[in-house]
């Protein structure tokens, strides 16, 4: 087998209306709201580029011009904190900065699903080339980043591959589950996979979480995937449908802590677990969580 090609685009599905997040969510897309004191789509992005990845593929929708913002350059700002001399504060300001040509967005008209989210995309990925796919929802915390973990192993094996959790059974009805033909540990070979199936339903308790390499094959299954789940058009649906063609699905285990930062609950169990690892805040935050707790017990 000739060595896959170096994965270098990504795409970013974020036209989704965070319902779960109103009010909030209201006149601030999701992918902004913060951890600790960075928007969900600065952690995905970083992931990325650890991965190597060059050029990041935007899906957007209405009101999400906020998340166009934040990636430009802001000069008014960056000449006010150099004169005032705040440089850490210019140096995490410059992270955001994405060279020119390097970022792209392309509307998604209808909310369909994320399968027509990624299809929006297929223009400005070369039908030989095999690219990532990050839902800022699932937030990682990681040695080496879980892209990058499935970077190397795509480098080995090729094919398609998806970032792969154990979930208990009653949550099967939230996530793609696979359908194990061979464990090989942190690889899975896959012969089938299912959306949101409910638990007695459900091959294995192996979830997908939101991190894919895909073949451009991929993209040309889902201009004929039908909608499946929710009345939705699934990635989950084109993948699978690599594997009845003969060609290789893989799920990845990856190392690392996964939030689910698109429930409430998970969103504040990153923000606490993000916070617990910054030098500068771990000690109040741990005194205030100790004092808070002793305080529930004594109620209790
Ligand atoms: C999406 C995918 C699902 C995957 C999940 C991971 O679902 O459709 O297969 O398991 O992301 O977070 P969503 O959470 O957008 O409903």
């Amino acid at each position: 087998m000739t060595e896959p090609k170096r994965i270098t685009k990504a795409v970013f599905p974020v036209a989704g209306l965070g319902t779960r997040f109103l009010p909030a969510t209201k006149s601030v897309p999701k992918e902004i709201m913060t951890l600790v004191d960075r928007p969900l789509i600065q952690y995905a992005i970083e992931e990325a580029r650890e991965a190597g990845i060059e050029e990041f593929i935007f899906v957007t929708s209405r009101g999400k011009s906020a998340l166009e913002d934040y990636f430009d350059e802001s000069p008014i700002l960056e000449a006010s904190l150099k004169a005032k001399g705040k440089l850490d504060a210019l140096e995490a300001l410059k992270e955001t900065n994405m060279p020119s040509g390097q970022i792209a967005y392309i509307r998604q008209h209808q909310a369909r699903g994320l399968g027509h989210a990624v299809w929006c995309a297929r223009r400005l990925i070369s039908p030989d080339e095999s690219f990532a796919v990050i839902l800022p929802d699932d937030v990682i915390s990681a040695e080496t980043s879980c892209l990058k973990q499935m970077v190397d192993a795509h480098q080995e094996i090729g094919g398609s591959m998806v970032a792969a959790m154990e979930v208990p059974s009653k949550e099967t009805s939230s996530y793609g589950i696979l359908d194990v033909n061979e464990d090989m540990g942190s690889l899975v070979s896959v012969k089938g996979m299912v959306e949101k199936p409910a638990a007695e339903k459900a091959p294995s308790n192996l979830a997908v979480i939101g991190r894919y390499i895909l073949t451009p094959e991929v993209l040309k299954n889902l201009e004929k995937t039908e909608e499946g789940s929710g009345g939705e058009i699934q990635l989950t649906d084109a993948i699978a449908r690599e594997i009845v063609e003969g060609r290789g699905v893989y799920g990845y285990r990856f190392q690392g802590e996964r939030f689910d930062c698109g429930s409430k609950a998970g969103f504040l169990q990153a923000t606490v677990a993000f916070a617990l690892e910054r030098a500068d805040l771990r000690d109040e935050l741990r005194l205030f969580l100790h004092e808070r707790m002793a305080m529930e017990q004594a109620a209790e």
